[in-house]
């Protein structure tokens, strides 16, 4: 096992994902859909070169990690983050400090809706600072975060 922390390559825009979202597409269907997420970044990351925009998709189990990975974004150039969090959303103060200090604008997305779950999940760690909170549209969430967020970037042209 590498004890190396990944780095972040140049982008325009971060799309993170956390603990067990790898196993998408074989983890309880019924509640997270049969889409891979290999397929969903595929999806994201040719949606995005349409737009001539840059799009990196990272996924770790490991929350250290991911706050690194956050970090790296002013150095990397990403301008925005959508973040599924995954289980540390409702525990990682971490995760939250990490966004705050590169004070980037981003989307949370979750493909269930917590609300409607366990209650431990129904609060966010992530939600007050985010520009816009996605859930229970499935793997759809993914593709709204970025419209949105392509839609931002046209703007500010
Ligand atoms: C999730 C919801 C979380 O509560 C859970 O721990 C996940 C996935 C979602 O996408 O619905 O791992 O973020």
């Amino acid at each position: 096992m590498s004890d190396e922390l990944a780095t972040l390559e140049t982008c325009d825009i971060l799309v993170l994902n956390g603990p067990n979202l790898n196993l998408l597409g074989t983890r309880e269907p019924s509640v997270y859909g049969i889409e891979t997420l290999a397929s969903i970044e595929a999806r994201m990351v040719s949606k995005a070169q349409a737009s001539q925009v840059k799009l990196v998709c990272c996924q770790t189990n490991f929350e250290g990690e991911l706050v690194s990975l956050i970090q790296q974004m002013r150095t990397a150039g990403a301008k925005f983050l959508i973040i599924n969090a995954a289980a540390y959303t409702h525990t990682s103060i971490a995760i939250r400090d990490a966004i705050s200090a590169v004070d980037v604008p981003f989307v949370e997305v979750h493909l269930s809706n917590v609300y409607k779950r366990e209650r431990f999940r129904h609060h966010s760690y992530l939600s007050d600072k985010a520009d816009a909170v996605v859930c229970g549209l499935g793997a759809m969430g993914y593709d709204v975060a970025l419209d949105y967020i392509l839609g931002q970037m046209k703007g500010s042209l």
